[in-house]
């Protein structure tokens, strides 16, 4: 026999580049993820605990799929339970909606830049990702009509918007995206991994769309990222179709608990999200005054910036100056001057804003 065990994987699969394994260390300071820089509240971690103890833990949970967690987020949304779809994170989500629109050989089309595991999970399955740019010099505004142009042209099955974006944070109007919606002959995600910081509502699309699934996670405004939890939003025949890709039991009892307390307990959050929104926004106006560099809108919890010169300069002398670890825009032609910088508590981002005017300062800069 020839042939390797990895011969026995699937070509797609192996034509990937590999994912990092290897632990962070924990000492920096994390702001290249945009978690959120607040825990989740310690007397809500106290009362997930609590309702944790009372459960058996020998037994299963009794709804199959996170039942209590639709309903909680149903209610929470003015939605039937049936409208949702609740996962490990919504990076699992994701997953799940894109291998339930696309096959081999199928198109989807996405922004440019924006979240890198929508093209990742297309060309696992073997289908091809086309990227329509955003113009850095129209502040990353949504090339809709671009959008609906290529889907057409391609005959994409899925059509996915980071709204707001990631890396960009650009904001995108429920008019843009209706358009999107109404102008395509796809599956329409709406990845809403941020929508909180900038309080849009779109639910009303969904009312309008039935062709839109909107995808939302815990771990940024709810500080959970370490739970895991993650939900999509859609009418309930799509939904019904999502359920089937859901593993069963996919969400532990443990993450579920914490969901649910958090979404009992919004107005706690609700005043984080109001903390960060100004953190957010004195960050930016710090970095808006140092020289050589421009900070674009943001709508959610992290800041895209634009340096006169290659980013990886900065991004090194963050690191081994004041152990900052910050983003670059990795994967995208033409961004090697941009840094994305995800808003810490108020001590890190005065480190951040200092670090940047000491980096500018160098005579080399
Ligand atoms: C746009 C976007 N979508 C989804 C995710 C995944 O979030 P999680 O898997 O933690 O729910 C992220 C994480 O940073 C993100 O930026």
């Amino acid at each position: 026999m020839s042939r390797s065990g990895s011969d026995y994987i699937n070509a797609s699969i192996r034509a990937l580049p590999g994912s990092p394994v290897h632990r962070v260390d924990a000492s920096l300071h994390r702001l290249q993820w945009n978690e959120n820089p607040f825990d989740y509240p310690a007397d809500l971690k106290e009362e997930v605990l609590q309702r944790l103890a009372r459960l058996p833990w020998s037994r299963y949970p009794l709804g199959l799929r996170a039942y209590d967690l639709m309903e909680a987020l149903g209610r929470f949304h003015g939605l039937p339970a049936e409208a949702v779809v609740v996962g490990n994170g919504s990076s699992d989500l994701l997953r799940i909606v894109i291998s339930a629109a696309l096959a081999p050989g199928d198109h989807m089309v996405t922004i440019a830049p924006t979240f890198q595991a929508y093209r990742r999970h297309a060309q696992l399955l073997g289908a091809t990702a086309h990227e329509v740019a955003l113009d850095p010099d129209r502040d990353f505004a949504l090339p809709v009509e671009a959008i609906i142009a290529k889907t057409a042209e391609q005959r994409a099955k899925l059509v996915v918007v980071c709204a707001p974006n990631n890396p960009t944070g650009t904001v995108y109007s429920p008019q843009e995206l209706g358009r999107i919606a109404a102008g395509c002959d796809a599956l329409v995600i709406v990845d809403e991994a941020y929508a909180e910081f900038c309080r849009q509502d779109l639910r009303p699309l969904l009312a309008a769309h039935d062709n839109i699934v909107s995808v939302h996670t815990f771990s940024k405004a709810f500080g959970l990222a370490g739970a895991r939890i993650g939900y999509a939003l859609a009418a309930p025949a799509v939904a019904a179709e999502l359920q089937k890709l859901v593993t069963v039991f996919t969400l532990s009892p443990f993450s579920e608990a914490a969901a649910i307390v958090a979404l009992e307990h919004f107005d706690r959050f609700e005043e984080g999200i109001d903390r960060l929104v100004a953190e957010r926004d004195r960050l930016a106006a710090g970095l808006a005054a140092l020289p050589g560099l421009r900070v674009y809108p943001s709508g959610t919890n992290f800041l895209l910036i634009r340096l006169d010169g290659p980013a990886k300069a900065a991004q090194r002398h963050l690191l081994h100056t004041q152990r900052l670890l910050i983003s670059e825009i990795g994967g995208y032609p033409g961004f090697e001057n941009f840094l994305r910088i995800s808003v810490g508590t108020p001590q890190q981002n005065d480190l951040v804003v200092s670090a940047l005017a000491d980096f500018a300062a160098q005579p080399a800069n």
